[in-house]
């Protein structure tokens, strides 16, 4: 009776399981008819007992295993329904016909289909197969073009993937980050295209076959130095292009196959020496330098005639060919290069290199508007005789190598429309240095975050944002450039006109001065942040009513501290800088405090706000003072107020050249950027362009900053700031304190609108030509007056010498007019030498010859003066 039962549950059992593996039924019957010829044991019902077919306990289909059975026919197309399949091994067969898809097989593990006539693949084929560790299907040359899909990317422990001889088209998917275990990839004698995928990057991928594709894999190299775990790599018969990289963490390669490729540059002397070389093929490539020799028993076909190795035989190239090697290395090694260098001569025509007379040293080096990308290799300086070098027009990053200012026969080095950022270092006098259109170049002074200066590509600017006031300012040096030649052509035509204003002495006079308390805020524990409630609170809410003024960066408002002190608080533009930008300004003002620089006292960042506060100064600019003094109703400035401030403003400029803890540049000295306080004192403000001057240099590039008729001609050519920029814009501030003129007066005749250009053709020993040029506001009835004006005109003649060797250094003019000031202010005298008591090395010698210095710079003036 039991018995019964238990037949009874079994045959229930079975039915039910019968029932639910009916899928697998189903498409085993289908497969029994489909492919021939069927083998003997497939005639059962049971198809678990089937040759070569497995099932699980529950009679799901498992296994198929057959490989090798000289099988023909289709697959079903509802292969899928095998819901519990493992492992599919039909290889070597002439199985035909579509592929069913895999999709959803969620346990297939292994999958070998290769060697046989299947005819296609379809979309959704490896869809959701999320346990496939072995792809293989190999040797299917009838299979209509299929690419890679990214479905594979679910299938994560995929850890080999061969579809060699397969038709396979398109990209390498860049999913390889998806597989943690991937081993192999063959995909040999196929029609892949693209780059290898950056997902390579780190993978463990040991046979690497990629070689024989019919359009080719092209780009570089570079991914595979990265892949530790390389052991075979195929690349041969491709398009790949670049270097060999650096294969030294490749510690178990075993054979590399690089044959027939584009590759360029040198053979790394890491492969050469990596231990476990046994297989190398370079042959026909465009490989460069020395030729490599391997270790012994390494089996190389170097094909040395098929590359571009400079000697057949080992040994070293010849240095100018060695450096120029390295030059191209530092461009990535371009075809264009590896195609013309051939040999050992570099003066055997080779492109772009020319040579001197002798045929034996390189004297030119002409890489204009060739695409090139990369950097400045420091090994042109190992080219001494080079005497041109021209990179303009090219996409080159990085800086300019310091080294090539030992180049001892260099005139030109131009540069221009690059990329190039970074410090440019001091070149020789005699070099022709073009810097044109590198909107970083001159930035990373500062080693925090590097932004160009407006996010616009259209404007190389000099900085701030597309306002007025960077309309002031220069926009590219071509534009300079270009205002610089039609001024002297302009020169070339006018004669001698001294252009004087008239102006009506005001009647109406009244002073304002009033007593500035200096007072400073309270700081937290020292520290100079400011909170933005107090800054809120003593400007009333940055009220309208509390503008001073607004420059290219911001507003700037008057603050007032409950015990009636003031404050000057200078909100930036949003936007206008980044935080390291802003903190890496704060660090400069910091760093300078002096008597005759406008005091820094404090900053605020208030979310993307940032704002800097200054020390207040009553009586606003110099140039409200010089210029607009009708619009203000104040007085004009007495020449005893103009040599005061004078001298000021030069104290100011010399601590920052040469007396602070670092060497400071202004570069944008003006008299909007001098501030006037109660007493008509000046000091020197606006620092957002201040550079530093690096130990042992002297000048900094910069991309161009500064306003025009305030900078020299040499910074219109070669865009390099050196002190003797701020030394020019001074003379052109002392031409403006003498004459009562713009530096730039757009009013004027354009022959004489640039002031200084006009200024140093005044015949300043003529009295007469000297009066009509002074200031009409002035008194100069007295003599010293008059000396005194003559002695400050020809300081600024000397200041503003067209070669910035000629002109004097701050200390100098500092000198020259310190007596002049005493000549009115006995009492000053003794600030003067308290301030200067620490300063004993002044020129003395310049202050002995003041005399014969201001008759030669006259001189140069007139030497200067076609
Ligand atoms: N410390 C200060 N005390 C009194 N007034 C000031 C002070 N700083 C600036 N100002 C006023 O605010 C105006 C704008 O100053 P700001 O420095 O922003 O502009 P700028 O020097 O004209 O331009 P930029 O900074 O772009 O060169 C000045 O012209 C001046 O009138
Ligand atoms: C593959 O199939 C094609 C037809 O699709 C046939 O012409 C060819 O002979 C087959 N090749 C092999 C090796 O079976
Ligand atoms: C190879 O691939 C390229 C690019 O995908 C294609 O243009 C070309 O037709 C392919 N060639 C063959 C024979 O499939
Ligand atoms: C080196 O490569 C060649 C060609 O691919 C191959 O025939 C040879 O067996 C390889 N040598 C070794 C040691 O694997
Ligand atoms: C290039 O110059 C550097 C030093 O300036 C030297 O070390 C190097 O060997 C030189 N290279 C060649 C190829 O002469
Ligand atoms: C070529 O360069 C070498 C080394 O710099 C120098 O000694 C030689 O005089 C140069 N030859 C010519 C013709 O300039
Ligand atoms: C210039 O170089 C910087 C990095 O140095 C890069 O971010 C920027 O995209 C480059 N610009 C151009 C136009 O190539
Ligand atoms: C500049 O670099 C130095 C070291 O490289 C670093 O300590 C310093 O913080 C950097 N400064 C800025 C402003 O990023
Ligand atoms: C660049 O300038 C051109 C013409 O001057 C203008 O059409 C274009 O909008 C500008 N592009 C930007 C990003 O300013």
């Amino acid at each position: 009776m039991a018995h019964h039962f238990l037949l009874f549950i079994n045959f229930f059992f079975f039915l039910l399981i019968s029932f639910s593996t009916s899928d697998d039924a189903s498409f085993m019957s289908k497969l029994s008819t489909s492919i021939s010829p069927t083998p003997s044991t497939w005639r059962t019902d049971d198809f678990c007992v089937w040759e070569g077919i497995k099932c699980d306990n529950t009679r799901h289909v498992i296994a198929i295993n057959l490989v090798s059975k000289s099988l023909s026919g289709t697959l079903p197309s509802n292969l899928n329904s095998l819901s519990q399949l493992k492992t599919l091994s039909l290889q070597r067969n002439s199985l035909s016909g579509d592929l069913p898809t895999l999709a959803n097989l969620a346990f297939l593990t292994e999958v070998y289909l290769d060697a046989n006539n299947f005819t296609s693949i379809p979309s959704n084929f490896f869809l959701g197969l999320t346990n496939l560790q072995t792809f293989s299907i190999s040797d299917n040359l009838n299979l209509s073009p299929w690419s890679l899909p990214n479905d594979l990317s679910q299938s994560t422990n995929l850890q080999s993937f061969q579809a060699s001889n397969a038709n396979v088209n398109g990209f390498i998917p860049d999913i390889f980050d998806s597989f943690p275990s991937f081993q192999s990839l063959r995909l040999s004698y196929n029609n892949l295209t693209g780059t290898l995928p950056a997902t390579f990057d780190g993978s463990g991928i040991q046979n690497l076959w990629l070689d024989n594709q019919l359009q080719g894999l092209s780009g570089t190299l570079d991914v595979i130095s990265s892949m530790t775990q390389l052991y075979q790599v195929w690349l041969q018969a491709n398009a790949f292009t670049g270097a060999i990289p650096d294969l030294s963490k490749c510690i178990n390669l075993f054979d590399l196959q690089l044959s027939d490729n584009q590759l360029t540059g040198v053979v790394p002397s890491s492969l050469i020496s990596l231990p476990t070389l046994a297989n190398v093929t370079l042959q026909r490539n465009k490989l460069q330098g020395p030729l490599p020799v391997f270790q012994n028993g390494v089996r190389d076909t170097l094909g040395l005639s098929t590359n571009r190795f400079c000697l057949a035989t080992p040994g070293n190239c010849d240095p100018q060919v060695t450096a120029l090697l390295e030059v191209a290395e530092a461009l990535g090694y371009p075809m264009l290069l590896a195609e013309s260098w051939e040999g050992n001569n570099a003066c055997a025509n080779w492109n772009f290199v020319s040579c001197d007379s002798s045929g034996k040293n390189v004297t030119a080096i002409s890489f204009s508007n060739v695409k090139f990308s990369g950097t400045i290799s420091p090994s042109f300086a190992n080219l001494t005789s080079l005497r041109s070098l021209s990179l303009k027009d090219n996409n080159l990053i990085g800086s300019i190598p310091e080294i090539l200012t030992s180049l001892p026969d260099l005139q030109l080095l131009d540069v221009s429309n690059n990329n190039l950022s970074g410090i440019v270092p001091e070149f020789p006098q005699k070099v022709r240095v073009v810097l044109d259109n590198n909107l970083l170049l001159g930035e990373d002074i500062h080693n925090g975050s590097i932004k160009p200066p407006d996010s616009t590509p259209n404007s190389s600017a000099s900085g701030g944002s597309p306002t007025q006031h960077s309309q002031r300012k220069l926009v590219s040096a071509g534009m300079i450039v270009g205002i610089v030649i039609s001024i002297l052509v302009f020169i070339w035509i006018v004669s001698y006109i001294c252009y004087y204003k008239f102006y009506k002495v005001p009647t109406k006079l009244h002073s304002q001065v009033s007593r500035n308390h200096n007072h400073t805020p309270s700081y937290e524990n020292g520290s100079l942040m400011i909170s933005i409630q107090v800054l809120d609170q003593v400007t009333d809410n940055f009220s309208d009513n509390n503008v001073l003024g607004r420059g290219g960066f911001g507003v700037v408002y008057k603050g007032q501290y409950d015990d009636g002190s003031m404050i000057a608080v200078k909100r930036m533009k949003l936007g206008t800088k980044g935080i390291k930008e802003f903190q890496a300004e704060i660090g400069v003002l910091t760093k300078v405090r002096h008597r005759h620089l406008v005091a820094f006292l404090g900053y605020c960042i208030n979310g993307n706000e940032r704002l800097l506060v200054y020390e207040y100064m009553e009586q606003g600019t110099l140039s409200q003072h010089l210029f607009e003094w009708r619009k203000h109703k104040t007085p004009p400035l007495s020449w005893r107020q103009r040599v005061s401030i004078a001298l000021d403003v030069g104290r100011g400029v010399e601590y920052l050249h040469s007396l602070a803890q670092q060497r400071f540049i202004h570069r944008d000295l003006k008299p909007a950027n001098i501030l006037l306080d109660g007493d008509m004192r000046a000091k020197v403000a606006d620092f957002g362009l201040v550079k530093i001057v690096l130990d042992g240099k002297h000048s900094v590039d910069t991309r161009l900053a500064g306003t025009f008729g305030y900078l020299p001609p040499e910074y219109a050519r070669n865009g390099r700031v050196t002190r003797k920029v701020d030394v020019y814009a001074y003379g052109v501030v002392l031409m403006e304190l003498v004459t009562g003129r713009k530096a730039v007066d757009e009013t004027m005749s354009d022959e004489s609108c640039h002031l200084a250009t006009w200024f140093r053709r005044v015949p300043l020993l003529s009295k007469e030509n000297m009066v009509n040029c002074i200031d009409q506001v002035l008194n100069i009835d007295d003599e010293v007056t008059l000396e005194s004006i003559v002695k400050v005109a020809e300081l600024a003649v000397h200041c503003t010498a067209c070669d910035p060797f000629q002109r004097p250094d701050m200390s100098y003019v500092v000198n020259v007019l310190g007596p002049l000031v005493e000549r009115w202010e006995p009492s000053q005298q003794e600030e003067v030498q308290t301030y200067h008591g620490h300063h004993t090395s002044l020129p003395r010698v310049l202050q002995a010859n003041e005399d014969t210095s201001s008759m030669s710079s006259f001189n140069d003036f007139q030497a200067n003066s076609v």
